[in-house]
């Protein structure tokens, strides 16, 4: 089946990352939040990404006015019922991912492509909130959306090769490089990180070393773009903290258990980049680490 109109759900930091390179990629893309504030809000976020592009001198102002009037912003779910294809990319939160399935399960039409950006549910899970299993896929993008290539096109037991077929062609349309993953939560990516994220507050936890020296040490010793502290201020301490939770619901594995302090940061609104805080303060320019009694 050939993909013309997209949706994404959630314009937060992955969903307007992805509505973004859509739209860029010619797609119609509409972007449903559940609120007026929220959309504005993603809105913005995708059109200040284009506008460093344009101020980059990256492409002319008329290419972000194109891919912004490709993007229809909308708090209505029924607008999404002709889409090809649909991006879940909402809160780690079962329950809400559940009455959104259900909902877009009876509004689509039925030849509609579903697919999920979580990172750690299993995917027949999600496809059963659905009467289409064989067509729910797994998505999994990497923060930030615009940048990363790789993209985890996740396999369910039951999915169709159509299915998998149609979001290969769109991953590459995307400039996606797509790797083909069984549904085992985490996938490869996240099975790999979490114990690397786990270990660094656990080191952080244990005075072993400060936030920005064990930074420094992966960048300088391993060439890493950005250290684990970094990382999890980008991508947001809530959901990692949530991520980890589910992996070790699902394996029960030390490893994947999120350390104390992460939760507390989290209880406490320390979320990372998103919040202006989290192992680093973001209202320092540059941000220097966050005073915490650890
Ligand atoms: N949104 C959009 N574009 C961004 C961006 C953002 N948040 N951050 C950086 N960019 C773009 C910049 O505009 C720039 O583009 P051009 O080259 O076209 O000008 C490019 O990325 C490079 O940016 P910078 O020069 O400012 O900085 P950098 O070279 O340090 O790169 C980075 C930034 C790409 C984020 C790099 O530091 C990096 O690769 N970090 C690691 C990211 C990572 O590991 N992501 C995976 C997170 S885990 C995850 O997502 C999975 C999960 O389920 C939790």
């Amino acid at each position: 089946m050939e993909i013309k109109k997209v949706g994404v759900i959630g314009l937060g930091i992955m969903g307007s990352g992805i509505a973004q390179i859509s739209a860029e990629a010619g797609y119609v893309t509409f972007g449903l939040e559940i609120n007026l504030e929220y959309l504005n809000k993603g809105m913005k976020t995708i059109e200040d990404s284009l506008n460093r592009g344009v101020a980059k001198g990256k492409y002319e102002r008329s290419y972000r006015d194109e891919v912004m009037g490709r993007l229809k912003g909308t708090t209505d779910i029924k607008e999404l019922k002709d889409c090809d294809l649909i991006i879940e990319a909402i809160v780690e939160n079962l329950g809400l991912k559940r009455e959104l399935f259900g909902k877009l399960d009876a509004i689509c039409k039925r030849e509609t492509i579903f697919a999920t950006n979580t990172s750690s549910f299993s995917i027949a899970e999600l496809a059963s909130y659905t009467t289409r299993p064989e067509k729910f896929v797994g998505m999994h993008f990497f923060n930030p959306a615009q940048v990363m290539k790789l993209l985890e096109i996740v396999q369910s037991i039951v999915v169709s090769k159509e299915s998998i077929d149609a979001v290969y062609r769109f991953a590459r349309s995307i400039k996606k490089e797509p790797i083909l993953v069984k549904d085992y939560h985490g996938f490869v990516v996240n099975i790999l990180l979490a114990p690397y994220f786990v270990e660094a507050v656990r080191l952080l936890e244990q005075g072993i070393a400060g936030v920005s020296d064990i930074d420094q040490a992966m960048k300088l010793g391993c060439g890493y773009p950005m250290g684990p502290f970094t990382l999890l201020d980008m991508a947001g301490l809530d959901t990692l903290a949530s991520a980890l939770d589910t992996l070790y619901e699902a394996y029960k594995d030390k490893k994947y258990a999120a350390p104390l302090l992460m939760k507390k940061m989290v209880q406490l609104g320390y979320l990372g980049r998103k919040t202006g805080k989290g192992f680093y303060d973001y209202s320092k320019n540059p941000p220097e680490p966050t005073n915490l009694n650890i």
